[in-house]
């Protein structure tokens, strides 16, 4: 399948604003590993950073022969993202069984490693996107109570990469994300992710 830029523009893949996505690798046809990973389009490919101290950045630099293929799953699923960063083995499973990852993602987008640049705090990769699969064709409105989730989940993996002002700021913020997603939602589900992360979040202050 030819995937030029405008079918990934159509997904929401913009060259100026990251889209959040939950992220499966496939390295070297053998090991499965998940992360959620933000995104921009390139012409018709995909530009992301790995930070250094996630587990593939060690996997990407460590690995000469590298074969690695991509499976971009397009979200807004607050708990897509809270299984990618603590539940992660529940997401895996999902990887190649389509009535599962359709729970999860509303598209997915396979892709092969095509280029990488390995800087002292990120690898940047370059991917060339093979195949699209629509999952879900009706669309969902937007909720805040999903967006602040995500938002604290990005405050809580930052934590460990920043200093003792930033996590004070990470603190206030994430107290923010919670009262967001209390007025916006009863939803038992959303409140019990947005105060785990909490409990999670002071454990590493
Ligand atoms: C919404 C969201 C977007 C993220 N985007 C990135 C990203 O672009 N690059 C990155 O290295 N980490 C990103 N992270 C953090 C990683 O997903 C997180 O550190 C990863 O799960 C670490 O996995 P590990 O502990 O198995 O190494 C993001 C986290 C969230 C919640």
């Amino acid at each position: 399948m030819e995937i030029n830029q405008q079918k990934l523009s159509k997904l929401g893949f913009t060259e100026d604003t990251f889209t959040e996505t939950v992220t499966f690798f496939l390295i070297n046809d053998d090991k499965k590993y998940v992360m959620a990973l933000g995104i921009k389009r390139r012409n018709s490919y995909l530009y992301a950073r790995i930070f250094r101290g996630s587990k593939i950045y060690s996997v990407i630099v460590d690995n000469k022969n590298l074969k690695l293929l991509c499976r971009v799953c397009i979200s807004r699923d607050p708990l897509a993202f809270y299984y990618s960063i603590f539940r992660k083995n529940i997401l895996l499973k999902c990887y190649n069984e389509l009535r599962c990852i359709k729970r999860f993602c509303d598209a997915y987008i396979d892709a092969i490693l095509d280029n990488l640049k390995i800087k002292d705090e990120a690898i940047e990769i370059f991917l060339k996107p093979i195949d699209i699969k629509i999952l879900k064709r009706y669309p969902k409105g937007f909720n805040r109570a999903s967006a602040a989730i995500i938002e604290a989940l990005i405050y809580y993996t930052k934590m460990p990469f920043v200093n003792e002002d930033e996590k004070k700021r990470a603190l206030l913020k994430i107290d923010m994300c919670r009262e967001t997603v209390y007025r916006s939602s009863e939803n038992p589900i959303y409140r019990k992710i947005i105060d785990e992360i909490i409990k999670r979040f002071h454990i590493l202050i």
